[in-house]
């Protein structure tokens, strides 16, 4: 009898042990992708008090931010795609890109922020259609969608390559200024779902060990 309490005990200990180091490693293995943002988006050319169509190149900053506290990230070459919303009410594949840029590929330490400023002369656009767009409206529309693949370095080994995929409408004033003063988050399903799922995992883990302890 006493054998068999002293084995359950050692039992439950043993196996409240493993599922502590579960719930460890699984927090230490962790990883939260990098937020992308755009800082400021100016396009001179809808500048109503210059009032010329002469400098038409489009100026933005796109800020990468690994909030990870330990883990480093590989960025993949970064395919970035700038489209003109003609109308805001009708969805986005309606609207043409007006360009495709890429960033190249890089290595960012953890909790480190970068900046890769960008600037383009669109390939087709029609500058007296926006014009009176934002002469109308008051403001226009462009948004910047943001695809690639990410690695997080875990102490010394690499994960497997996770899709980033995000984008953002950049609402630009008569001045041809990004209107919102704070930068404007790029955001997408697929972060979300991957939050949700790791929130998920977190519960049944919690729960599994919560059984087993008892
Ligand atoms: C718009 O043009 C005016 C006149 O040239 C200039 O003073 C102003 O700085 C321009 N605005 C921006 C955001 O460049
Ligand atoms: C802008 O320039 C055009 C001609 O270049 C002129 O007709 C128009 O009045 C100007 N608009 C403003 C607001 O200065
Ligand atoms: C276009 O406008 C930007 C911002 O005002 C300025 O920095 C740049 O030099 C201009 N480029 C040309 C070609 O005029
Ligand atoms: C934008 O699309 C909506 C819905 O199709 C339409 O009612 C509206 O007239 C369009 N606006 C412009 C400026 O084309
Ligand atoms: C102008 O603004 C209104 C209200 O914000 C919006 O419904 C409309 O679609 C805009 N027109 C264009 C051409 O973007
Ligand atoms: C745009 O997307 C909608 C659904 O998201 C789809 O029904 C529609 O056919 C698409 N239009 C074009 C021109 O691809
Ligand atoms: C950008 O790339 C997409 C496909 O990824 C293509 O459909 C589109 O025509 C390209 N646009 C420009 C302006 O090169
Ligand atoms: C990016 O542009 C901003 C202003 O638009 C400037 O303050 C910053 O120094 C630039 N960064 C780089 C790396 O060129
Ligand atoms: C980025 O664009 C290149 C060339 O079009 C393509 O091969 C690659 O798959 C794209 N990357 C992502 C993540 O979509």
């Amino acid at each position: 009898m006493e054998d068999s309490g002293g084995c359950c005990r050692c039992c439950t200990s043993f196996i409240f042990t493993m599922g502590l180091t579960a719930l460890f490693m699984w927090l230490s293995l962790r990883t939260s992708k990098p937020t992308c943002s755009i800082q400021s988006f100016l396009v001179p050319a809808l500048n109503q008090t210059l009032n010329t169509t002469t400098n038409t190149t489009i100026y933005f900053d796109l800020k990468l931010d690994n909030g990870n506290k330990d883990k480093g990230i590989y960025y993949d070459n970064i395919n970035l795609t700038v489209t003109y919303r003609t109308n805001i009410s009708l969805p986005l594949n309606t609207s043409q890109p007006i360009k495709n840029l890429t960033v190249n590929g890089f290595y960012q330490g953890h909790n480190k922020k970068a900046k890769r400023n960008q600037s383009f002369v669109p390939d087709r656009f029609d500058w007296p259609a926006a014009k009176r767009t934002v002469s109308t409206n008051g403001s226009t529309v462009f948004r910047v969608d943001l695809a690639t693949k990410v690695r997080f370095k875990i102490i010394f080994w690499k994960t497997k390559r996770q899709k980033l995929i995000v984008g953002a409408d950049v609402e630009v004033d008569k001045q041809g200024v990004k209107i919102k003063k704070k930068g404007i988050k790029l955001s997408g399903g697929s972060q979300l779902g991957c939050h949700s799922l790791q929130v998920g995992a977190l519960l049944n883990l919690l729960a599994f060990v919560f059984l087993l302890s008892w």
